[in-house]
């Protein structure tokens, strides 16, 4: 027996499936240079502009003037730093929440705080269009695993009629990959009447969502007794790297005890937290990042839907273009980059079969004159994938006569 790599990939690239890393060359911005090329990119989930901000900048400089790079330890060993601690403080305050833990990743923030919460003869109910981490963590946790229709309280109510054992309904804020929102209300009040926590994955949400960008939970109005786990990353609009978990006193005792990657990690460098605290100021007090944002996605979705492109149910700086087949989403990506644009294409399993998608992500440093030319592209590129897709259906009709 050996491992047949050769094949898994050769098949990988068969199925149009094969994943591949654009090299950036400079920092993030609307506009950058990719594998040797200036290019205009729509893929970025910095939100607001703050991934190369001058004071973000400036902030984790005089961190590392004042605290050295590294982390140096677990937290529950000597790797707790003062701006560790400030943060949490901030980010507690930020989110109205009596505590907030602060991860390395987003990533290992979903395993942490599911597989602390959770275990054998449990029950975790998860929207089926979740974010990947939150998947895993769920079917690492032990506890009995289900989905739920994609934002459907219905097929929720149904799964929570089944659950035994402590119940976690589970569910990103903003869909990652779909740009929707969570039906916060709807879920949170089936949750609720079933004796169910609710644990919101809200990534995409701050920042873009809330009037002083607290995310879903601010957009809609709800506390800690609808939302008692609320995370938010810190690699997206804030603009940093990093995570948080944001609970009661309880919940985050419980997951400095229980949580192992929290527990079994070095701490994140302690100038990053310093970077965040200036990033956070900056994403609580300067709303025309927001209200920016808002009127990009709307000149945006008017042209899109103009030229004819399947938009999905968005109003965030997430707006997918739905195509469907992997290598028509594959063709119209390299299309818009020989017009020196950059827009990725989703693929399964990151997204359902028969679902591939241009995901285009918009960013308050993005001009509107930028949107135009990202259109314009679009009506050239869209137009000649389309001829040659049908160009080639006619031809297999042809061979099949
Ligand atoms: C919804 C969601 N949750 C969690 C993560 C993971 O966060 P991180 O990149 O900090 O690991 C991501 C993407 O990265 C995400 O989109």
């Amino acid at each position: 027996m050996s491992f047949d790599l050769t094949a898994r990939l050769a098949q990988r690239q068969a199925d149009d499936l094969y994943r591949q890393r654009p090299l950036l060359e400079s920092p993030q911005g609307p506009l950058v240079r990719v594998d040797g090329r200036p290019m205009l990119a729509f893929c970025s989930n910095d939100y607001l502009g703050l991934a190369n901000h001058p004071e973000v900048i400036a902030a984790l400089r005089a961190g590392a003037e004042g605290w050295g790079v590294g982390g140096g330890a677990s937290h529950l060993v000597n790797g707790h730093c003062g701006p560790h601690h400030e943060l949490e403080l901030a980010l507690a305050e930020f989110t109205g929440r009596p505590r907030a833990l602060l991860f390395s990743t987003g990533y290992m923030a979903n395993l942490g705080a599911v597989t602390a919460l959770l275990g054998k003869g449990d029950s975790v109910l998860e929207d089926r269009l979740n974010h990947a981490s939150l998947l895993d963590a769920g079917l690492l946790s032990g506890a009995r695993f289900s989905r739920y229709l994609h934002n459907d309280a219905a097929s929720l109510a149904t799964r929570l009629g089944k659950a035994e054992g402590n119940t976690l309904v589970v569910t990103d804020g903003v869909f990652s990959m779909d740009g929707d929102l969570a039906d916060l209300p709807a879920l949170c009040a089936e949750a609720r009447r079933r004796g169910a926590w609710v644990m919101v994955d809200d990534a995409h949400g701050f920042g873009p969502l809330g009037a002083g960008g607290g995310g879903i939970v601010e957009h809609f109005g709800l506390g800690l007794d609808d939302v008692p786990v609320l995370v938010g990353t810190l690699g997206k609009a804030f603009g940093t790297a990093g995570a948080f978990v944001a609970g009661s006193e309880e919940l985050v005792e419980t997951l400095i005890q229980f949580a192992r990657p929290y527990i079994y990690t070095t701490s994140q460098p302690p100038a990053l937290a310093c970077a965040t605290l200036k990033s956070l100021e900056l994403l609580r007090s300067e709303n025309w990042r927001r209200e920016h944002l808002g009127r990009l996605v709307a000149r945006f979705r008017r042209g899109a839907e103009a030229i004819g492109l399947t938009l999905m149910d968005s109003f965030t700086p997430i707006q997918p273009i739905l195509i469907g087949g992997s290598r028509q989403a594959m063709a119209l990506s390299a299309a818009l980059r020989d017009h020196g644009i950059l827009v990725g294409a989703i693929r399964p399993p990151t997204v359902p079969a028969g679902s591939a998608r241009l995901r285009v992500t918009f960013s308050a440093s993005h001009s509107e004159e930028q949107v135009d030319r990202l259109l314009e592209a679009l009506e050239q590129s869209w137009r000649q994938v389309s001829s040659s897709l049908l160009a080639e259906l006619d031809a297999e009709e042809g061979e099949d006569a």
